[in-house]
């Protein structure tokens, strides 16, 4: 991996994951939007920005060529389908062997197997009405954006994050197929450690067509989850 290219540079998770790839030796190219690149100042001498909307076809076919890797913030803002377009684009243009990494929250499911909590399925129903009402949100494009991920041939992860939080690193964060499952119980993750994440996904074969559901690693389920393993052995 040496080249690496940044979807949604501009926000939070985009931040830390160029920190992250600066850090590990990449060569980072960015997308953002034209309006977001001055928060882009503190990497300018250490990467090259690409602005534009991150579902500019034209601008992620530039910025993906000769990418190595892909890590793509799916946002649900909106209602004009930029989920859609953004994966879309990046699927349609990345190199054929490239690794793609997208984020998502828990909500997506890749075979419907996951056990969602009542809590979560009524947040979930409010988002749906609360982004019908406004027009500020489309749940759904990002459900279609991963849809059409899951049935891609190109080489990706999605990667499923939970609650969020700010704070230090407290190292990569721990995974599992399906929400419900107990390890993920505790359904919070740093955000520096959900970016270290994603930039790992980039060079772990063991996560091609996964979609796992992160959690903190230091977080109580996680702990609790590997305190159970050490007695059974
Ligand atoms: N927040 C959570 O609790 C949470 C939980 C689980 C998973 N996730 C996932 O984590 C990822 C990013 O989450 P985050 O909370 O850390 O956010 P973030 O990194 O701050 O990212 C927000 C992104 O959305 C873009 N954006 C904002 N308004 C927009 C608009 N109207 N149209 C188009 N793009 C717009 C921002 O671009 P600009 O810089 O140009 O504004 C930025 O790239 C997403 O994939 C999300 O599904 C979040």
């Amino acid at each position: 991996m040496k080249k690496v290219c940044v979807v949604g540079a501009s926000g939070k998770l985009g931040q830390y994951m160029i920190r992250h790839c600066l850090d590990q030796g990449y060569q980072v190219i960015g997308v953002c939007r034209e309006r977001s690149v001055g928060k882009q100042e503190a990497f300018k001498e250490q990467m090259t920005i690409f602005p534009g909307d991150t579902n500019n076809r034209a601008v992620i076919q530039k910025a993906v060529t000769g990418c190595d890797g892909v890590l793509t913030v799916l946002v649900p803002w909106g209602r004009k389908r930029y989920s859609t377009g953004t994966a879309q684009a990046v699927l349609d243009y990345a190199e054929p062997e490239a690794r793609l990494v997208f984020s998502c929250g828990w909500h997506i499911t890749l075979d419907g197997q996951d056990a969602y909590p009542a809590s979560m399925k009524r947040e979930e129903r409010l988002y749906r009405w609360l982004g019908r009402l406004t027009g500020l949100i489309d749940i759904d494009d990002q459900v279609e954006a991963c849809r059409r991920i899951f049935a891609s041939p190109a080489r990706w992860t999605v990667v499923r994050g939970s609650d969020l939080e700010e704070g230090e690193s407290q190292g990569l964060p721990v995974w599992s197929r399906h929400v419900g499952d107990s390890i993920l119980a505790s359904n919070l993750t740093r955000r520096v450690d959900y970016a270290l994440f994603m930039v790992t996904a980039l060079t772990t074969d063991e996560l091609v067509y996964e979609a796992p559901a992160i959690v903190g690693c230091q977080t109580p389920s996680a702990l609790a989850h590997v305190a159970t393993q050490e007695i059974s052995r």
